[in-house]
């Protein structure tokens, strides 16, 4: 039996708005993207996930969404969508769509409804006289008040959570599945898809931090398992792939039940910061009880540039922690990073940008800021728009590329010239050229991963069939293994492994 497409992909996340912008007005759309999809092909990815691009007002850029089975005209719309998907396809590369199934937007139908009175549509979504004390999010109260009720919203207020206990919720979200798979999608990607139960009676939360009562709830697994039979019915390989927080390997591990989700990401390893013996625990817990669905970054972290350049830390989350950032020594262990994740059994799910060492925008102007996040949680938590900032595509023009427009939606730093992606293709010693060497060269591993021992705490090795991959944590070079080098992050002098690297070798 041949293996499905996704078990071994590696799968780029498009950030829509950030990606290319065709028609200039400074947002990046669905045609900017399918003028790019030779780039894609030259890098090597096997997918592309898009971000959600459906009608939205754009209160969380997308993932407050109005109506579900439409594109947004600010991208193209479905007629643009479809002509991305022929392309994509006829590029031989897979598509994933981002179904927001926890909440929607106060513009959905459904939720106007609910507003205007009608009782039926108030109890698709959670509605009651007395709040509980739950906290979103995204910081602030969970609750809305509109008349003599308040409304539950897990993120923004512009984001209802729906009522999953109302049979209708369920039907329309197998129908919202439908709709994609039969327009052609390869997989979904499927937000907070831990989420979507609450505690049945909405219990107070007395402690601070994760609430265990907003998430994570038993009842949603058989929402998932129907799922998984409409995405087996189809005579094609679809993923579903999960985001999914919670806190242990093993409540992730529930979730990739063989009858639940194929694929879930592993954030385990995202979170981990720089150390030899953090990753190689993390790597072996994620192997043995998670799957193998590996990344590194997306539109919600830190960029790992920024995150592993860390040189002290003074507070932010562990997606998004805060402190000086050396950004050479975060490029040069984001390299080493990235090829030790490609040399692992499973997929790669990689982040617009990573393939050019992108660093995070720490500096962004508070006015120029976006995301709910910082608006709703303040100087604790500077959001997620530093990784959002529009890509550098040549070093000059307006916009770096990205668009006619001189104002992306998000403005750039004029060092994002130095991150030029078209300067680095070609280039033997850029980043770019890593990745695709390394997203070619990953086809040819095959079989289980096996540790070897290593004479040093910081550096960890292992096997896997012919291949061996080395990686130096520490500053200090460590001797090569007897085999021949294949690739590395960083130049390596004959018989050693510099510090903060990864090699490859072969035989
Ligand atoms: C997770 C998504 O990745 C994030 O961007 C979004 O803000 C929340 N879910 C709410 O939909």
């Amino acid at each position: 039996m041949t293996e499905p497409w996704w078990r071994q992909a590696v799968v780029y996340q498009v950030y829509l708005r950030s990606f290319a912008d065709s028609d200039g007005d400074g947002v990046g759309d669905l045609e900017g993207l399918r003028e790019r999809l030779d780039y894609l092909r030259r890098l090597g990815v096997d997918g592309i996930w898009l971000n959600p691009c459906y009608p939205s007002p754009g209160a969380d850029h997308g993932y407050d969404v109005s109506d579900y089975m439409d594109i947004d005209p600010l991208y193209g719309g479905l007629s643009a969508w479809d002509r991305f998907l022929g392309d994509a396809h006829a590029h031989g590369l897979k598509v994933l769509m981002d179904l927001v199934p926890n909440h929607c937007s106060v513009e959905h139908p459904w939720f106007r409804a609910a507003l205007a009175g009608d009782r039926e549509m108030r109890d698709r979504f959670i509605f009651r006289r007395q709040p509980n004390n739950w906290q979103s999010i995204f910081g602030g109260p969970a609750w809305t008040q509109v008349d003599d009720e308040w409304y539950l919203h897990s993120f923004a207020p512009e984001q209802p959570d729906f009522n999953w206990r109302n049979p209708a919720v369920a039907e329309y979200f197998e129908q919202v599945l439908r709709f994609w798979f039969d327009r052609g999608v390869d997989g979904i990607r499927i937000d907070v898809a831990h989420m979507m139960y609450k505690h049945a009676e909405l219990l107070d939360w007395p402690g601070t931090g994760h609430n265990p009562h907003m998430s994570n709830q038993p009842e949603v697994h058989d929402v998932l398992r129907r799922w998984r039979r409409i995405a087996d019915g189809y005579a094609r390989d679809l993923t579903l792939v999960g985001e999914i927080w919670v806190p242990t390997v093993d409540d992730l591990a529930l979730f990739l039940r063989p009858d639940e989700l194929p694929q879930a990401f592993y954030f385990d390893l995202l979170v981990c910061p720089w150390d030899a013996g953090r990753f190689r625990d993390s790597i072996t817990r994620g192997l043995s009880t998670a799957g193998g669905t590996w990344t590194l970054a997306n539109h919600d972290v830190h960029r790992s540039v920024s995150r592993y350049g860390l040189l002290t830390r003074t507070g932010g989350p562990a997606t998004r922690p805060r402190g000086e950032v050396d950004v050479a020594l975060g490029v040069r262990r984001a390299r080493a990073a990235a090829l030790l994740t490609l040399a692992l059994p499973g997929s790669v799910y990689l982040y617009q940008g990573e393939e050019a060492g992108l660093p995070e925008v720490l500096d962004l102007p508070d006015s120029a800021r976006q995301d709910p996040t910082f608006h709703r949680s303040g100087p604790a938590d500077y959001g997620r728009d530093g990784c959002r900032v529009p890509l550098p595509w040549t070093s000059t023009g307006p916009s770096f590329g990205f668009s006619r427009s001189p104002s992306p939606w998000l403005p750039q730093p004029a060092w994002f010239a130095d991150y030029a992606i078209e300067d680095q293709i070609g280039h033997p010693d850029s980043t770019w050229e890593l990745h695709r060497q390394a997203l070619t060269l990953r086809r040819d591993f095959t079989g289980p991963l096996e540790w070897l021992s290593t004479s040093r705490d910081d550096v960890i090795a292992f096997r896997r069939g012919p291949h061996t991959v080395l990686t130096v944590f520490g500053p200090t070079p460590y001797p090569t293994p007897q085999a021949t080098p294949l690739l590395a992050s960083t130049p390596c002098p004959p018989n050693e492994v510099p510090g903060n690297t990864t090699a490859w070798f072969v035989g």
